[in-house]
C-alpha cells in the first residue's frame, strides 16, 4: 500500500506536519509505503487553465508555456494524446506522477481566514490534470482523507466548508472518500503534542486509511 501526505502548512513544525507525521508512522508500522510532500517547500504554481491536460491529440495546445514530451512516460496517458497530463513540468507534476500508484492520499491543512491554505488551494486546483480524465479507473482509486487544524475552539464553525470542500473534491475526482478529522485550538505549533483526544483521532485516521 502506497500513502501520499501531503502537508499545506508553510509550517514545518506546526500541527498540520506534526499530525500528518503521525498518520505516516502509524502507516509505516502497518508496512505501507509513504511519501510526505510540503508543498511550501515545492516548486509549483497554480493552474493555468490551458486544458492540455483535456486534449487527446498531441498538437493542440491553448496555453502558455511548453510542452515537455518527456511526460509521454506517464502510464495513464492515452497513445494518441495527453489526456491527464499537466503541461507545467515542475514539483506537482512529480508529485502527480507518484499518485499514479498510490492507494490514498491524506491531505493536511490549516485553516486561513475560513478557508484552507493558499498552498492547499493551489494543490488542489492543479489536480485539475486528472479531473474528466482516465486517472482513476487505471488507477484504481485513491482514498481521500483530510486533517485540518484551526485556531477556533468550536469545530462547528468552518465544519460546513470543510465537508462541502472535501465532498467536492471526492466527487469531481472520484476518490473515494476517506477520514476528515478537525483538530481544534491550536494556535500553538506544538499544540496537538498534549492533546489526547486529537493524538487518537489522528491515529484513527490513519488506521482507517486502508481502501474498502
Ligand atoms: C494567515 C492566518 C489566518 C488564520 N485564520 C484562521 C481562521 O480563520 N480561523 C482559525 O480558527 N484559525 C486561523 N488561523 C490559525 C491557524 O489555523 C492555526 O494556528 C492552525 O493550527 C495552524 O496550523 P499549523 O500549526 O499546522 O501551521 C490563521 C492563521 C494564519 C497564519
Amino acid at each position: 500500500m502506497k500513502i501520499i501526505g501531503v502537508n499545506a502548512s508553510p509550517r514545518m513544525h506546526g500541527n498540520s506536519k506534526l499530525a500528518l507525521k503521525e498518520v505516516m508512522l502509524v502507516a509505516e508500522s502497518k508496512d505501507a509505503e509513504v511519501e510526505v510532500y510540503d508543498l511550501n517547500l515545492m516548486n509549483f504554481g497554480p493552474c493555468h487553465a490551458c486544458n492540455y491536460c483535456k486534449r487527446k491529440d498531441q498538437e493542440t495546445f491553448i496555453g502558455t508555456g511548453s510542452i515537455d514530451k518527456t511526460k509521454k512516460s506517464n502510464s495513464w496517458m492515452l497513445d494518441e494524446g495527453h489526456e491527464g497530463i499537466c503541461v507545467q513540468d515542475d514539483d506537482m507534476a512529480k508529485l502527480l506522477r507518484s499518485m499514479e500508484d498510490a492507494d490514498a492520499l491524506v491531505l493536511s491543512t490549516p485553516i486561513y481566514f475560513g478557508q484552507m491554505t493558499a498552498q492547499a488551494k493551489t494543490f488542489l486546483d492543479r489536480l485539475y490534470a486528472i479531473y474528466d480524465s482516465n486517472f482513476m479507473e487505471r488507477n484504481g482509486g485513491i482514498k481521500f482523507s483530510l486533517i485540518i487544524s484551526q485556531g477556533v475552539v468550536n469545530e462547528e464553525v468552518f465544519k460546513e466548508y470543510i465537508t462541502y470542500m472535501m465532498n467536492n473534491m471526492i466527487t469531481m475526482l472520484k476518490f473515494e472518500k476517506g477520514d476528515c478529522v478537525i483538530l481544534t485550538d491550536n494556535n500553538k505549533p506544538n499544540a496537538i503534542a498534549d492533546k489526547e483526544e486529537q493524538q487518537k483521532a489522528i491515529d484513527q485516521l490513519a488506521e482507517n486509511l486502508k481502501k474498502q
